[in-house]
């Protein structure tokens, strides 16, 4: 190669790996899990606004590993990002992160799940304590009285507590009433579909298959409770919730099995996160709607609302909005 051809090689490939498109500003992604579709499909919405907007998007995905997930922040900030938007797996020690990130001038946007104690620049999420609340209304409203197996999400996660909290703002009065009766109430640690199952087996078999219902905070905490209640012959017969809006949820929503999901946008979320970013890394002020108090720290939040999807208006909320296709979710 001559000279002159090998510099235009050089310079080409330059451009073609950095994928820059020419702003130079480089985002730093960290994500919890790729296991999850619903995670999956957070990072193909990240990646495709910050192509639209010519940012880099450096990704790392931990696998639900606190330590792991420090460690691949610490690479990015060393490696030099702009902005660091961070989904964390341990809400208490992603603290460390933001105290790192910030200690070299990069702000940081939490991402779906907040940072506890700590002085995020934004928390982009959805309205957290109503996704529970509604997931708590649907399964009062099918089971007004009756056994119930309440399983919450991970504790590392603060999502977890919220729908927690939201479900039993509604469910808890009806308890105290005497009206139902809570004969388990467990949280699935890293929100493991294996783990769901587990405990709803040993719920089913403690109550003799007497359960009138499964608040199950997750779709896929769903298919898990799903699973026990199908060996039992019980599925499609007690209620069960969940969110998310997964391919296999809708499917179960639509053969009986799971009575309800919560669509949460992922698309309006990370197209929020990267705007957010970008004005960020140009030293401007992102949009926020709402507030919150972080432990000592008061936090700006961009928040978006959730929505209830049940067999009535599946077709029209997840397909119509173009979040699952017609053909996945019937076949051809
Ligand atoms: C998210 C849920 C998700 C769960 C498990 C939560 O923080 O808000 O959408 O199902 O984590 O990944």
């Amino acid at each position: 190669m001559g000279r002159k051809a090998y510099f235009l090689a050089a310079l080409l490939t330059l451009t073609a790996c950095g994928g820059r498109g020419g702003t130079g500003t480089v985002i730093g992604l960290s994500i919890p899990t790729q296991r999850e579709e619903r995670w999956v499909r957070d990072v193909q919405q990240l990646r495709r606004d910050a192509a639209a907007r010519g940012l880099e998007l450096k990704l790392q995905v931990s696998d639900n590993d606190a330590a792991r997930q420090l460690a691949q922040c610490e690479n990015l900030l060393a490696g030099g990002i702009d902005v660091l938007i961070l989904a964390p797996h341990d809400a208490t020690a992603a603290s460390v992160i933001v105290e790192k990130a910030h200690r070299l001038g990069v702000p940081v946007i939490s991402y779906d799940r907040l940072v506890s104690n700590a002085d995020v620049d934004l928390y982009v999420s959805f309205d957290n304590m109503k996704v529970g609340e509604l997931q708590g209304r649907y399964l009062t409203g099918k089971v007004p009285k009756g056994d119930y197996i309440v399983l919450s999400g991970a504790p590392t996660d603060n999502n977890a507590k919220l729908f927690r909290q939201g479900a039993l703002s509604v469910i808890g009065p009806l308890a105290a009433k005497g009206d139902i009766r809570v004969i388990m109430d467990q949280p699935v640690r890293d929100w493991q579909p294996a783990e769901a199952m587990r405990l709803v087996e040993n719920a089913l078999t403690a109550a003799q298959n007497r359960v009138d219902a499964v608040l199950a905070p997750n779709d896929g905490t769903a298919g898990g409770a799903i699973q026990a209640l199908a060996a039992q012959g019980l599925a499609g017969k007690v209620p069960v919730t969940g969110q998310d809006a997964e391919l296999s949820a809708a499917r179960r929503v639509l053969d009986g099995t799971q009575s309800m999901t919560v669509f949460k946008d992922t698309r309006r979320l990370a197209s929020s996160a990267i705007e957010a970013a970008e004005a960020m890394a140009q030293k401007l002020p992102p949009t926020y709607n709402a507030e919150l108090t972080n432990g000592p720290y008061k936090v700006k939040v961009a928040m978006i609302g959730a929505q209830v999807v049940d067999r009535a208006n599946l077709d029209e909320v997840l397909i119509n909005s173009g979040y699952l296709s017609r053909t996945d979710i019937y076949g051809e």
